[in-house]
């Protein structure tokens, strides 16, 4: 006999006189007017069980001592609710089951909020005690979506001839630019492996073993300052195919985006998505992942500021740098561009002029220090209309694309047109392969193992930083969902990367050696690409944090509220892995 009939999701009019035995856990009681009414509730929904003293006394007074969330099981018929009580919101609104027997499954404690209650519960809270807030209606769809999105992407990859490989995370240290997570070895005193923080070289080698095409979804880990779209393990679609370019890695990815958008999204995309050029995108938007859901594109006015009187931007155009801004339809107060100044500020600029579009004439007090032509030129560049506020700054080219680009996401969210509705994807393409540390020297902007553009492989060693590289990275509004690029496979081209980077013979030996081999046994050219899935779950599932679309997620300084972890290990456990604390750390 199963313990339930029915989940508290299922029951509608078609049910009228149905016996059923249902389970879950009460989430409101109500008595009205001597008869009582408790909700319960399970994953697939809730459920209206009815309590009337009139039919059994005895039934009616336990029912009226249950305590919230306790988990019980009832048996009864279900019954139409009378002429003007149905509730069209909820699919079990019409009817309402009339209890006969009841019986405690579970008693609960009076737990520490109610789950409908938790969006008003510090994010602390709700991540301590998860099982309850997962309970209710949000989070469970947020793992459901998941769910749904990661079987069409398993069974995607399937149809294409992929196989799932599993690699190891007990592993060594793999370059994605984080700190790694080290896990002592007891049989190698001394020596750590290092939990991947991402399966990169080990699907290359798959690809040397001739399996030609693999995928995985795959948790990641990297000890790294955490945002709203970073968590210390996280989960990818990791793959990697062979005797392919990068056109047949975005078609392939178009294929699979366009399948769960249509089968699980219900929001058809058409693909193919847009090519981007790298260096387009910052000079249109200031931004590597630009959100093109809305314009207010980045204008060049340094001609225009070197020309004018105003120090600030003649000084800045000079000596090379950048005078650029943005356009927003709206007048702000002083007060609110005040706040977007010290906005700005958070990344790098100095200051932010603006001017105010007012009868046709642009008004600020840093008007006096342009002629009447420049003020129309200005203008005219935006074309801007009565009640815009035009925002520049003057900078070095790298801080002041990177604040303007901030700032229009900032004003884009004040203004409202981060549409949750609209699904931009967007391949931005061909970055450069290395970037400028602050001393100067270079640093890969993937990672290592990617290709450099063929036709920039002659200027590899005397202009690293103007080499173009086969890198691509995957944009949804404004967000960089996953990266990939075309491999080197060849273990010279290889060697030369590791030189410009600076990474000596004997160093590269020691960390990638094993690596280094394996592209001299035989190594078919092979392209590849990574996913963050919970960065996508939580777009399509309109959250703002991946924490909401993760079960058990962890805070923003790396720690669970659940278990309660980092937590200290035994002295026996540390001895055994012959490991001392410091005193004072
Ligand atoms: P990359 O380092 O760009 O590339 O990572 C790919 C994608 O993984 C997601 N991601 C994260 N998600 C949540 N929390 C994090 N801390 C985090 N870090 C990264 C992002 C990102 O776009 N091996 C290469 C891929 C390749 O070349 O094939 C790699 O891992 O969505």
């Amino acid at each position: 006999m199963p313990l339930r009939t029915h989940t508290c999701g299922e029951l509608t009019g078609e049910s009228e006189g149905l016996k059923v035995t249902l389970c879950g856990w009460v989430e409101n009681r109500r008595d009205h007017g001597g008869v009582l009414f408790v909700d319960l509730r399970d994953r697939y929904g809730r459920t209206q069980v009815l309590f009337n003293p009139r039919d059994e006394q005895a039934l009616y007074e336990q029912a009226c001592g249950l305590g919230g969330e306790t988990v019980v099981k009832i048996e009864g018929t279900v019954r139409r609710r009378p002429e003007g009580m149905a509730n069209p919101e909820l699919p079990t609104g019409e009817i309402e089951v009339h209890c006969e027997t009841l019986a405690v499954l579970s008693k609960a404690d009076t737990p520490p909020f109610e789950p409908a209650q938790a969006d008003s519960v510090s994010d602390l809270k709700r991540m301590k005690y998860r099982y309850i807030d997962m309970r209710r209606a949000r989070v469970m769809n947020n793992l459901i979506l998941r769910h749904r999105i990661f079987k069409e992407i398993r069974d995607y990859f399937d149809e294409k001839g992929f196989i799932e490989v599993e690699t190891p995370f007990l592993t060594k240290s793999t370059p994605e630019g984080a700190r790694d997570y080290l896990v002592p070895s007891r049989t190698y005193p001394g020596r750590f492996y290092a939990l991947p923080q991402s399966p990169q070289m080990f699907k290359q080698l798959l690809m040397v073993g001739g399996l030609d095409r693999y995928f995985q979804i795959v948790r990641c880990f990297r000890d790294e300052d955490l945002r709203a779209d970073r968590q210390p393990e996280f989960t990818q679609l990791d793959l990697e195919m062979s005797f392919v370019n990068e056109e047949d890695i975005h078609e392939l990815l178009e294929g699979m985006v366009a399948r769960f958008m249509e089968n699980v999204v219900g929001r058809p995309v058409t693909p193919p998505f847009p090519r981007m050029p790298y260096a387009e995108a910052l000079d249109r938007y200031g931004s590597d992942k630009p959100d093109t859901r809305f314009a207010m594109e980045l204008v060049d006015l340094t001609d225009i500021g070197a020309s004018c009187e105003f120090k600030v931007f003649s000084s800045v155009a000079g000596s090379g740098g950048l005078v650029r801004g943005i356009c927003a339809p709206r007048q702000f107060s002083r007060k609110e561009i005040d706040k977007l100044t010290d906005y700005v500020k958070e990344f790098g600029a100095k200051g932010l002029v603006w001017f105010k579009v007012e009868k046709g004439e642009l008004a600020s007090s840093t008007a006096k220090f342009f002629t009447p032509e420049q003020l129309a030129e200005i203008r005219t560049r935006y074309d801007a209309k009565d009640g815009d506020t035009i925002f520049i700054v003057a900078d070095t080219r790298k801080t002041c694309l990177a604040a303007l680009g901030e700032l229009r996401v900032h004003l884009g969210g004040l203004l409202g047109l981060r549409d949750k509705s609209k699904y931009n994807y967007l391949w931005v393409v061909q970055p450069p392969l290395f970037e400028p540390n602050d001393d100067g020297s270079p640093t890969p902007t993937h990672h290592p193992f990617t290709s450099p553009h063929a036709d920039d492989l002659d200027m590899l060693e005397e202009k690293p930083l103007e080499v173009r590289s086969l890198a691509y990275d995957l944009v949804l509004n404004g967000v960089e969902l996953g990266s990939g690029s075309v491999r080197i496979h060849d273990s010279q081209v290889q060697s030369r990367v590791f030189s410009v980077l600076g990474i000596e013979e004997k160093e590269a030996q020691a960390r990638f050696g094993f690596f280094l081999e394996a592209l001299r046994y035989g190594t078919p050219p092979h392209a590849g690409f990574a996913m963050g899935l919970a960065r996508l779950v939580a777009i399509l599932a309109g959250e703002d944090s991946i924490r909401e679309v993760i079960a058990f997620p962890k805070t923003t300084s790396a720690a669970c509220p659940l278990t309660d972890s980092p937590s200290e290990v035994d002295e026996a456990q540390l001895a055994e892995l012959k490991l001392q604390l410091k005193k004072d750390s």
